[in-house]
C-alpha cells in the first residue's frame, strides 16, 4: 500500500496547532533579570559593574550591597529612585530605564542571591561590651535614649544583619552610603519608609553621630571576623 502523501490539509492543521501553542505563550516574555544585571537593558548599564557580580556591592566605591535584601524593599527603592522621591544622581537614569516589570524582576533576582554576610559572627558582635565614648558602637547597640533614639540593632537586627522584609541589613554597607542615606532622610530626599521610622531617627542624630555609626557598620564584618579569630585563639589556649 502506497504511503499517502502528507496532505496540504494535514500541514495546515499541524501549523495551526503550532501557532496555537505559540499563541498560548505570554506576548511579552518575563524580563530576564540575570541578563539585565550582567548586560544592562534599554540603555541602563549592567548592574554588576557597580553592585558586583554577586550583588555584594563595592565598599571602596560606595556602591551598596543588594544580595539577600528583601525583594519588596529593593523594588520600592528602584521605584522611588525612578520617580525622584529618593534623590540619587547615580541611579536615577538607570532606575527610570527599567519598566516596572523589569524593576520587580531584578529586585527578586538580587533578593534571591545569598547574602555575603556572616550572620552568626555579626550577631555575636552585639554581645561584645561597648564603651560609652565609642559613639558608633554605642548608638548601634544601645541607642541614645536621652533623645529618643533606639539602638539601630533593635530594628536592623544584632550586628545589623537585617530583619525580615522591611528592615534592611546595614553591616558591610559602605560608610559613605549609610551616612548619605541618613542625611537624605534629614533633608527629605528619601521617602519616609514604614511608619516614618528612619526620618525620626536621622533627624535626631548629629553629624558626628551619623559619621560614627556609619563607620561602625561599614567596618563590622571585619571586626566580627577579628572577634571570632580571638575567640578561637582563646578557646585553643584552654
Ligand atoms: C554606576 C554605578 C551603578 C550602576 C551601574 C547601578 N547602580 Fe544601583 N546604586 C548605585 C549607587 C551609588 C547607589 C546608592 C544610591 C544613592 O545615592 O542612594 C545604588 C543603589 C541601588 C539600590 C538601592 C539599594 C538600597 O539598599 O536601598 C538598588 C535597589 C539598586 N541600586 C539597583 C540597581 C540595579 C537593578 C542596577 C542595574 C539595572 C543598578 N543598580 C545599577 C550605583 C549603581
Ligand atoms: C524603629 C526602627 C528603626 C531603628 C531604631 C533604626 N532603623 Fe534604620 N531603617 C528602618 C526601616 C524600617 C528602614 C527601611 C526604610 C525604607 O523602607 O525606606 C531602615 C533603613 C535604614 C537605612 C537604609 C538602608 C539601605 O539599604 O538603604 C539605613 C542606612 C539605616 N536604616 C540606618 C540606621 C541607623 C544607623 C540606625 C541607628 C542610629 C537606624 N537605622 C535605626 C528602621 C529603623
Amino acid at each position: 500500500m502506497a504511503l499517502r502523501p502528507f496532505s496540504a490539509v494535514r500541514w495546515a492543521s499541524a501549523l495551526a496547532l503550532g501557532a496555537g501553542t505559540l499563541g498560548a505563550l505570554p506576548v511579552h516574555a518575563a524580563p530576564d533579570a540575570r541578563q539585565i544585571t550582567t548586560q544592562g537593558v534599554n540603555g541602563a548599564p549592567a548592574c554588576m559593574t557597580c553592585h558586583g557580580a554577586n550583588g555584594e556591592g563595592n565598599p571602596a566605591a560606595g556602591f551598596p550591597q543588594l544580595a539577600g535584601m528583601g525583594a519588596a524593599y529593593l523594588a520600592e527603592q528602584l521605584e522611588a529612585m525612578a520617580n525622584g522621591s529618593r534623590v540619587s544622581p547615580v541611579m536615577a537614569a538607570t532606575a527610570k530605564a527599567l519598566d516596572p516589570a523589569q524593576r520587580q524582576a531584578v529586585a527578586a533576582y538580587y533578593a534571591g542571591l545569598p547574602s555575603p554576610l556572616n550572620i552568626d559572627r555579626l550577631a555575636a558582635t552585639a554581645r561584645h561590651p561597648v564603651k560609652p565614648d565609642d559613639t558608633g558602637a554605642w548608638l548601634a547597640t544601645r541607642g541614645a535614649w536621652d533623645k529618643n533614639v533606639p539602638a539601630c540593632n533593635q530594628c536592623h537586627g544584632p550586628g545589623g544583619i537585617g530583619v525580615g522584609a522591611n528592615f534592611p541589613s546595614l553591616a558591610g554597607q559602605p560608610a559613605a552610603y549609610i551616612a548619605g542615606q541618613l542625611r537624605a532622610w534629614r533633608q527629605g530626599q528619601r521617602p519616609p519608609g514604614p511608619l516614618g521610622l528612619m526620618p525620626a531617627v536621622a533627624t535626631r542624630l548629629t553629624d558626628a553621630e551619623i559619621d560614627a555609626v556609619s563607620a561602625y557598620y561599614a567596618g563590622l564584618p571585619k571586626a566580627a571576623d577579628l572577634l571570632a579569630a580571638q575567640a578561637n585563639a582563646a578557646g585553643a589556649k584552654q
